[in-house]
């Protein structure tokens, strides 16, 4: 396995080169580590400067919650409410959706569609329960293409009711920007290249915010890591170098802990994983994790340094740790109804037409509009649409998602999670829950859950670029 240490593509001009700040890879918990109920909260959505890259390198001008990018960790327990005061300090409209709760419809943040953008000066009070435990998170809706990438977003984790046992629980909230030789993000979001091929892929990737050098652990360690992929555009496929993390949560979701495939933890825009981590190496080793995703571009991340304290204990027989199960309703597939739901367009594509505003028109006159992508025939051009689908509410239902493109998308639905039961025709081994569900290009899933929360769900491709190149519909449930 050591020959994943040897990164293709030089580390250095991949991360703007030079030296860059060696940080803790973990947030602290902020002033907001404290669980009542009903707690209140304030993001205050405004430009700042952020060390990207660290000295010597000048700061880069961002989009921040309260000053920092990541914002910061919002973390509550199973079953609370919360308020969430949002102040929009920045020169454009936002929203803020809260991205896999299973929020009531006015809370979700989809501006026109379940609420008016917050303008600049306003501020907007959100305020819903959590009822799932595990890893979410929170970003824009409003221009999210360029929002996301200045940097608006930030982890919310719902404990569970019980503790965990592990020793650390750590956030990494995984983020790519593209940088231009004075660390100022590059301008150029939503050209139309990036919208038609794989989106707006970075140059430098952070984890909270920082361009980590180590990790910094101890032998005997148990570790839920808690990954969020905030990124635009990125996929990232993550090596443990002489580990075997386990897979406990996807997307919030527990699931039966389980070895990723070929040792790589793969994950697509808005995703997120919870790993157990057991540190099973000896005191004073080091190892570096790597991102193995986009041939030819593999890069290290970091380095996981053990400390040289004897071990915790012995990890040899331990066994993973499963989650408690969330409460959601288990869709019966027997009388589910079916339906289709197919992703077209993009370069190397065969889409040749689509509906725009209700008028069948050609690829010139989409592109023309900024569009190259659409789900069931329809560009999507803003948030406001006739329904692709009406579903009945308490019902269950199968989508079949068709990717009839050259190209990745992560798929996510609003206001639900879904079990993956199939892909490509095979049952899937673990039945998953997720809200985003990655595709490959010409891949289908099946997805099957109950439309149990009334109202407009967005449906669209967690791609940006994608979505705002018209891969989004709504799905309405009455
Ligand atoms: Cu994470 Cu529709 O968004
Ligand atoms: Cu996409």
């Amino acid at each position: 396995m050591s020959r994943i240490c040897l990164p293709t593509v030089d580390r250095r001009k991949l991360l703007l080169g030079g030296a860059s700040l060696a940080a803790a890879a973990w947030l602290p918990r902020s002033a907001l580590g404290a669980v009542t109920p009903a707690q209140e909260f304030t993001l205050a959505a405004a430009p700042a400067r952020a060390s990207l890259v660290g000295p010597p390198h000048p700061e880069t001008d961002v989009w921040c919650y309260n000053g920092s990018t990541p914002g910061p960790e919002i973390r509550v327990r199973q079953g609370e409410r919360i308020r969430v005061h949002v102040e929009n300090r920045l020169p454009e409209e936002t929203t803020v959706h809260w991205h896999g709760i299973r929020l009531p419809n006015a809370m979700d943040g989809v501006p026109h569609l379940t609420q008016k953008p917050i303008a600049p000066g306003e501020t907007f009070a959100y305020e819903f329960t959590c009822p799932d435990a595990g890893t979410f998170w929170y970003h824009p809706h409003q221009r999210s293409f360029v929002q996301v990438g200045r940097g608006l977003y930030g982890a919310l984790v719902v404990e569970e009711r019980e503790t965990v046992p592990v020793d650390r629980d750590v956030t990494w909230v995984l983020s790519d920007w593209r940088l231009l030789d004075d660390a100022s993000i590059s301008g150029d979001f939503g050209n139309m290249h990036d919208v038609s091929h794989n989106g707006r892929v970075g140059n430098t990737v952070t984890i909270n915010g920082r361009i980590p050098e180590t990790f910094a652990a101890r032998a005997g360690e148990r570790i839920r890591l808690r990954l969020i992929n905030g990124a635009n555009a990125r996929i990232f496929g993550l090596e443990f170098e002489g580990h075997r993390p386990q897979i406990i949560a996807l997307d919030g979701q527990p699931v039966e802990p389980h070895a990723p495939l070929n040792n790589r933890v793969v994950l697509g825009p808005a995703m997120r994983i919870d790993l157990l981590l057991d540190m099973t190496a000896q005191p004073g080793q080091r190892f570096c994790i790597v991102d193995t995703f986009y041939r030819g571009l593999e890069y290290k991340l970091l380095d996981l340094v053990y400390a040289d304290d004897a071990p915790l204990r012995d990890l040899a027989n331990a066994t993973p740790v499963r989650l408690p199960d969330n409460p959601l309703p288990e869709p019966n597939l027997e009388s589910a109804q079916r339906h289709q739901v197919t992703l077209g367009g993009g370069m190397m594509g065969s889409m040749r037409t689509a509906i725009l505003d209700g008028q069948q028109v050609d690829i010139r006159t989409l592109m023309h509009n900024g569009l190259v992508w659409a789900i069931n025939g329809v560009a999507a051009k803003g948030h406001v649409h006739e329904p692709l689908l009406t579903l009945e509410r308490n019902r269950p239902y199968i989508l079949e998602l068709v990717n009839d493109t050259m190209w990745h998308h992560p798929v996510h639905l609003h206001g639900h999670s879904f079990r993956v039961i199939s892909r490509d025709g095979k049952p899937t081994r673990y039945r998953e829950w997720q809200d985003t569900v990655l595709l490959s290009r010409q891949e289908r899933a099946e997805i099957a859950f109950v439309a149990d929360n009334p109202g407009d769900w967005m449906i669209h491709c967690h791609i940006l670029e994608h979505q705002a190149g018209g891969m989004m519909g709504v799905i309405r449930v009455t």
